[in-house]
C-alpha cells in the first residue's frame, strides 16, 4: 500500500476544469434515443467516401485559400514553429525543462500552448505572438478538459453509463463555453479508446468496452464541444485520443505495448475515432502505446494509411505527452534526430513537449529526409484548426468574462441529472421484510454516513476541494433530513485507518437506522498512471465494511471508483450496492435524491463487471472458443474430463459479476420474446445497402414488448444485440446493435422496435474489407449483454 500511497505525491490531472445553458436543459431525460440504423457503423469508412470538411466544421473553402496565403509567407523555422507545442503551466508529465517561451513564441518557434489556465498569462503569451512574431500567427492554447471545464461532471465512464449521448453532447456544450471564456480553445478530448480490462485506469476517462456504444459516445463529445461552428467563440477544437489501441495495453499497465491484429483493431479499436472524424473533430491525438512493435507515434499504417488515405482527414493530429522522445526507450530510434524523423514521416503532425521538432524538424527537411511539401502539409493542418476556430480574428481572451462563464445553475442541474442517470444500482436485494431498502423511506430516520469518499469523491486535481458549489453526501443529505438526523463516521482513510477508527463507525452504525457506506478509490487512483493489480477495496475499507455488516444494520454501499472493483464478499453479504463512480460536481444532492427515490436509477454498466482480477481482459464482445463449457456448471471446480477440458477457470467461473449492459432499478422490467423481419436476408441485398451507410433503409426491423412489472415508474435501457455464425472469421458471441431509452410507467408495455441498415450486418472478412456474409443471424432485445430471448435469421447467399 506504500507503493500507492507514493502514487498520491503526484498532481491528479485537471481531469476537469470548465455554462451558458437555457434551463430546460436540467431536464434532459427524454424520450427514447434511437441509435440503432441511425448510428454510423464507423467502420464502414473504405466504402463511405468522406467529405473535405473532415476537419472540425471546419469546412470553409475559403479557409483554404488563406491557409495558402499564410503558408506561402512562411519560413522554414516559422513552419516548424507551427508544430511545436509547450506544457506552460502545471505538468502533467515529465518535462523538457523549457522556460524561454516568451522568446520562442516572438521567434515563431511556439505553434502550441497547454496547461496554461488563467486568461491573463493566455493574453500575455498570445500579445507576443501576435505583436512580436513576424506573421502574428496566434497560439492555440490547449489543455485535458475532460469532464467539465470547472463545473465538474461524472467522469466519461459515468457519463457513458447513462447511454445517453445527449447528455454527453450537453455536458460537452458547457465544458466548452467555460474553457472558452477562460481562452482554452482545444480540449484533448474525448479520449475514444475501448477498454476491455479494469486494471487499466484509463478506463475510467472512456466510454468503456463496446464500439458501437464508444463510436455514439465519441461523435458526442464532438459535437458538443465543437458546437454548431467551430469558430463561435464558446467553441473549442476537439482532439479524439489515443490513436490507437491504448486501452489494450498488456496487463492493463498504462503506456504497456499492445499487440492487436488488423481485424481487431478495424472491428473495436478504430470504429470510436472514425465516428469522431464523421462528427468533424478537428485534431487526433497519436497514442504511447506500441502496435504490433511499432510505436502508435512512428506508426505509417494507422496515421497514414487508415487516417489520411482510407478516411480522408484533413485536420492535426499531435503527439501525446513527449510520445516523439519515447521512440528512443521503445527501441526505435537511437537518438532525437531519429525519433523526430520517424514520427514526422510516420504522420504525427505536433510535437507535444518532447522538443525534438524544434530542434530537428529544419534540417531533417534540409537534408532532403523529409520534404518541404510534407512539412508544408503538417503546417497545413495546424493552420486549419487556429483559423477554423476563428483565432486570427479573435486571438485574446476577455478577461472579465471567464469567471461569469462558470458554475450557471443550469450547468450545475446538467451536472446532478448526468450524475444521477450515471448511477449504476447492482444489486438491491429484499430484506426479511420482503422490502428492497432502497428507495429510503422519506420519514426522518437516523443516518450515519460512514467512509472516505463521502466528502470529496471527486474533485478535480486542479481545483481546491471545496471550490464551486459543490454540496457533499453528508450536507445534502443533512439538508434533506435535518442535521440531527445524520451523523459522519470516517472509518477509515483510503489507504489507511486505526481500529479506533473502525470501532467508531460501528458504534455510530449501532445508533443508526441505516449506514450509508461510502467506499472505493480515491479520484486519482484511476485516470492515467493508476493501472492496479489488485481490484478490492484499497486499505482497510474491506476490513471496515465487514464490521459494519456485522452489526446487522441495514447497509447502502455506495462505490466510488473509475472502474468496476472486484468485491465478492461484498455482493454476497451487502444487499444494496450503487456503483456512483466519481459523479462530479453535484454528487451529494444526486446521490440524496437516488438514495430518496426521487429519481429511479437507470444507469447500465459499459463495461463487463468481473469477479476477480484473474479473468482480466473480461468483456462481453468477446469470440467463442472451440471447448465452450454448455450446460457444465462452472461455479463448481471440474470433477470429470468432461467438466475439466473446458475453456474454463479451475477456480474461478466464467461469468462476470455482472455483464456489459447490466444495471437495476427501484422497479422491475419484463421482456417479451423477441421478433425479426425478415427472416431471410441477401448478401446481395445487403452489399448494395452499405454504401449508403447510416442513411441507407432499413433491412431488418426488430421488436420486443417491454413490461414495468414493478409500482414506480422507471426508464429502462433496452439493448439490441445480433450475432453472426458461420462467417469467414469468427464473430463475437453477442455485438451491440442498437439501445433505446424508454419511459414505462407501471404496468405498462411498451413495444420497443428497432431498425437495422445493411451496415449492422456487415463484418471486416478474412481479407480485411467490410462486407456482408452469408451467416445465421440471431438478434436478441434484452436488457443487459448475457440475457433476453434470441431471435434467428438467415443471411443468404
Ligand atoms: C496523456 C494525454 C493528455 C496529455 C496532456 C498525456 O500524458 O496521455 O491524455 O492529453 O498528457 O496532458
Amino acid at each position: 500500500m506504500s507503493y500507492l500511497r507514493s502514487l498520491r505525491r503526484f498532481p491528479a490531472k485537471s481531469r476537469s476544469l470548465f455554462p451558458k445553458l437555457i434551463p430546460s436543459l436540467a431536464r434532459l431525460i427524454p424520450t427514447a434515443l434511437l441509435f440503432s440504423g441511425l448510428c454510423l457503423l464507423t467502420s464502414l469508412a473504405p466504402l463511405a467516401q468522406v467529405s473535405s470538411s473532415h476537419a472540425g466544421g471546419i469546412a470553409d473553402k475559403g479557409l483554404d485559400t488563406r491557409v495558402e496565403s499564410i503558408l506561402h509567407r512562411m519560413t522554414l523555422e516559422e513552419k516548424v514553429g507551427q508544430l511545436v507545442q509547450y506544457s506552460a503551466g502545471q505538468p502533467t508529465g515529465p518535462g523538457t525543462g523549457r522556460t524561454d517561451y516568451d522568446d520562442m513564441i516572438a521567434r515563431g518557434e511556439i505553434g502550441s500552448l497547454f496547461n496554461v489556465i488563467d486568461p491573463k498569462e493566455i493574453n500575455k503569451y498570445q500579445k507576443i505572438a501576435m505583436e512580436k512574431s513576424r506573421l502574428h500567427i496566434p497560439i492555440l492554447f490547449g489543455l485535458d478538459v475532460i469532464h467539465g471545464f470547472k463545473t465538474e461532471f461524472p467522469i466519461p465512464l459515468g457519463l457513458a453509463s447513462t447511454w445517453d449521448p445527449s447528455i454527453i453532447e450537453k455536458a460537452s456544450r458547457v465544458a466548452a463555453t467555460e474553457a472558452a471564456a477562460d481562452g482554452i480553445r482545444w480540449t484533448f478530448s474525448p479520449m475514444v479508446d475501448i477498454a476491455r480490462d479494469a486494471r487499466w485506469g484509463r478506463m475510467a476517462e472512456g466510454a468503456g468496452e463496446d464500439p458501437f456504444l464508444g463510436s455514439a459516445m465519441a461523435a458526442a463529445y464532438v459535437r458538443g464541444y465543437q458546437g454548431s461552428r467551430l469558430d463561435a467563440p464558446d467553441s473549442i477544437a476537439a482532439c479524439a485520443k489515443h490513436y490507437v489501441g491504448y486501452g489494450a495495453v498488456e496487463g492493463g499497465r498504462d503506456y504497456n505495448s499492445t499487440e492487436i491484429s488488423e481485424h481487431t483493431l478495424r472491428q473495436f479499436y478504430l470504429p470510436p475515432f472514425h465516428a469522431a472524424l464523421e462528427a468533424g473533430t478537428a485534431s487526433l491525438m497519436s497514442a504511447f502505446n506500441s502496435l504490433n512493435g511499432i510505436p502508435s507515434s512512428a506508426n505509417p499504417f494507422t496515421l497514414k494509411q487508415i487516417l489520411r488515405k482510407e478516411w480522408g482527414f484533413r485536420g492535426l493530429v499531435v503527439s501525446d505527452w513527449n510520445s516523439v522522445g519515447e521512440l528512443i526507450p521503445h527501441g526505435i530510434a537511437n537518438d532525437g534526430a531519429t525519433a523526430a524523423r520517424k514520427a514526422f514521416l510516420a504522420g504525427v503532425d505536433m510535437d507535444m513537449v518532447s522538443s525534438l521538432y524544434h530542434d530537428n524538424l529544419q534540417q531533417i527537411v534540409k537534408s532532403g529526409q523529409a520534404t518541404e511539401a510534407e512539412l508544408d502539409e503538417a503546417v497545413r493542418h495546424a493552420l486549419r484548426v487556429k483559423l477554423g476556430l476563428g483565432l486570427f480574428e479573435h486571438p485574446y481572451v476577455d478577461e472579465g468574462a471567464a469567471a461569469k462563464a462558470l458554475y450557471h445553475p443550469e450547468s450545475i442541474a446538467l451536472a446532478q441529472t448526468a450524475a444521477e442517470r450515471s448511477f449504476v444500482l447492482l444489486k438491491n436485494a429484499n430484506g426479511p421484510d420482503g422490502k428492497a431498502l432502497l428507495p429510503l423511506a422519506s420519514g426522518s430516520q437516523n443516518v450515519a454516513v460512514i467512509g472516505p469518499l463521502a466528502d470529496d469523491s471527486s474533485y478535480p486535481g486542479g481545483a481546491p476541494p471545496g471550490s464551486g458549489p459543490r454540496v457533499s453526501l453528508p450536507v445534502a443529505l443533512a439538508q434533506r433530513l435535518g442535521e440531527s438526523h445524520v451523523s459522519r463516521f470516517q472509518g477509515a482513510g483510503i489507504l489507511d485507518g486505526s481500529d479506533n477508527d473502525i470501532a467508531e463507525a460501528v458504534a455510530g452504525a449501532q445508533k443508526a437506522d441505516v449506514a450509508i457506506l461510502t467506499l472505493g478509490e480515491a479520484p486519482d487512483m484511476s485516470g492515467e498512471a493508476a493501472s492496479r493489480a489488485h481490484l478490492g477495496l484499497p486499505g482497510r475499507q474491506q476490513e471496515l465494511l465487514e464490521a459494519i455488516v456485522r452489526t446487522g444494520k441495514p447497509v447502502v454501499l455506495i462505490l466510488f471508483s473509475g472502474r468496476p472493483l472486484t468485491l465478492p464478499w461484498a455482493f454476497e453479504h451487502v444487499p444494496t450496492v450503487l456503483a456512483a463512480w466519481l459523479p462530479g460536481i453535484a454528487a451529494g444532492p444526486a446521490l440524496v435524491r437516488t438514495l430518496f427515490g426521487d429519481v429511479n436509477p437507470s444507469g447500465k454498466l459499459v463495461v463487463t463487471w468481473p469477479r476477480a482480477v484473474g479473468q482480466e481482459p473480461l468483456y462481453y464482445n468477446s469470440l467463442g472458443t472451440g471447448r465452450p463449457p454448455g450446460d457444465i456448471d462452472l461455479t463448481r471446480p471440474p470433477s470429470d474430463v468432461a467438466s475439466r477440458y473446458l475453456s474454463r477457470y479451475i477456480d474461478e467461473q466464467n461469468t462476470p459479476q455482472f455483464p456489459f449492459g447490466y444495471g437495476g432499478s427501484y422497479t422491475s422490467f419484463k421482456y417479451g420474446p423477441t421478433t425479426v423481419s425478415p427472416q431471410r436476408l441477401s448478401v446481395a441485398t445487403l452489399n448494395q445497402g452499405l454504401s449508403a451507410g447510416a442513411k441507407g433503409t432499413p433491412a431488418v426491423t426488430a421488436e420486443a414488448d417491454v413490461t414495468n412489472t414493478g409500482s414506480r415508474p422507471g426508464e429502462e435501457v433496452v439493448q439490441l444485440y445480433i450475432r453472426l455464425q458461420g462467417t469467414s472469421v469468427a464473430e463475437p458471441v453477442r455485438m451491440l446493435k442498437g439501445f433505446q431509452t424508454v419511459a414505462i410507467a407501471p404496468g405498462e408495455t411498451r413495444r420497443v422496435k428497432f431498425e437495422l441498415k445493411p451496415e449492422a450486418f456487415a463484418i471486416w472478412n478474412d481479407h480485411n474489407q467490410i462486407l456482408t456474409e452469408a451467416a445465421k443471424l440471431t438478434v436478441w432485445i434484452s436488457p443487459d449483454s448475457a440475457r433476453g430471448s434470441p431471435a434467428q435469421a438467415e443471411i443468404q447467399p
